[in-house]
């Protein structure tokens, strides 16, 4: 499918159900949208799944303007703009992830969760300015195809030449179909990107960082740096890859992916396959969250302002409790998932804060009810 977008045309995939949750995907460079292709096939049953070609790359036009992170996100914001699409996920890989970071830095209004994989926050080394426009240079001297033979090899783990040669000639063909136009437009850019290490603690919404244990451009230690910045983010390490980490092992990807979205989503997912009867025993979690929400919290908004903490503080700090508990429950105990699903709490984002984080707060005490409740009832079973 095509976009005019910013009177460029920009070439998306789009699938999955109107009206599921959406997660865009922003691809690598030099590489396209059909890098997500596997992730694209594995979440599309749940979920509304977008990847588009950033300009220049793919099938999306070059235009004349300069590459800048700055018009990659502007790009992205008209594309979400045309398709209506208010508040999305985001999942960036490396290039990806820049465009990722800068977005939520300027519209963090837009963003409902990121995925950052294998990508991180600093800019690049005035060493690493030199190595982009030596890049320049030697794709002029010897051609795409010898720049694509030497940086597949940073791309993949070693063990990848041997096992997955189909996915590694077809990260080759994207690299030798993008133009020598936008491969020198976009390295430009890169080398000119911020960092955005500082920015990192602001970010407020769920964040999920995946890295290849093998990524060599950026390596798993970028991304603990990452991790130890962003409140409660998940960090995972993906094992046999490298920097294509979703490509090389997309079966721990998708995993880790999905737990995370689901997490994220489990309210919007479970309007979309809403469950029928509640069942006796859920009945009685029910009539708990009831009275824990009917319950008297104290003033928050008070508390918050006379310890400096601030409402958007305490938002995000449920959130991410509240993540974390979905989490486990999921991972270890699936067997519950579906209580979640019936649970009657809704956590509407309130304009009044106060009546937001008395939801908030109300739904993480009711899972915490429930999990100790099922731990009790089931001690053989330990975490
Ligand atoms: C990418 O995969 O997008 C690139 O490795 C990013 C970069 O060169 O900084």
């Amino acid at each position: 499918m095509n976009k005019t977008v910013n009177n460029l045309k920009i070439s998306y995939n789009d699938e999955g159900p109107d009206g599921a949750p959406v997660i865009i995907f922003i691809h690598g460079f030099p590489l396209n949208k059909s890098m997500w292709n596997n992730q694209l096939e594995a979440l599309k049953a749940n979920y509304h799944v977008i990847a588009y070609d950033i300009r220049g790359h793919g099938n999306s036009d070059v235009g004349d303007e300069d590459f800048t992170i700055d018009l990659f996100v502007n790009d992205l914001l008209n594309l979400m703009n045309d398709l209506k699409i208010e508040k999305t996920i985001l999942c960036g890989l490396s290039m990806g992830g820049y465009i990722a970071l800068n977005a939520i830095e300027n519209f963090p209004e837009r963003f409902d969760a990121l995925i950052l994989s294998d990508t991180h926050c600093i800019a690049d080394s005035p060493e690493a300015k030199v190595k982009r426009m030596k890049a320049i240079e030697n794709i002029k001297k010897n051609g795409v195809e010898k720049y694509a033979d030497e940086s597949i090899k940073n791309l993949f783990a070693p063990e990848s030449f041997k096992s997955n040669t189909g996915e590694i000639d077809a990260a080759w063909e994207m690299i030798v179909k993008t133009s020598r136009q936008s491969l020198y437009n976009t390295l430009h850019a890169l080398s000119e990107r911020k960092d955005t290490c500082n920015k990192l603690t602001d970010i407020k919404v769920p964040v999920l960082i995946l890295v290849g244990s093998e990524d060599i451009i950026t390596p798993p230690a970028s991304a603990s740096l990452m991790h130890e910045k962003i409140k409660g983010s998940f960090l995972h390490i993906i094992g046999h890859a490298s920097h294509l980490s979703n490509m090389e092992n997309p079966a721990e990807f998708n995993d880790q992916l999905k737990k995370f979205v689901d997490s994220v989503c489990y309210k919007q997912l479970n309007n979309i396959h809403k469950m029928k009867n509640l069942s006796k025993e859920n009945l009685n979690l029910n009539q708990e969250a009831d009275k824990l929400q009917k319950g008297n919290h104290p003033d928050l908004n008070g508390q918050n302002q006379e310890n400096g903490y601030s409402d958007i503080d305490a938002e995000a700090d449920l959130n991410s409790k509240i993540l974390k508990i979905t989490m486990t429950i999921m991972d270890q105990y699936p067997e519950l998932s579906k209580y979640i699903e019936e649970m009657p709490v809704t956590i509407p984002k309130e304009n009044n804060p106060e009546i937001t984080l008395a939801n908030l707060k109300a739904y993480f005490e009711s899972l915490n009810l429930m999990l100790n409740k099922y731990k009790t009832e089931h001690p053989s079973i330990e975490i």
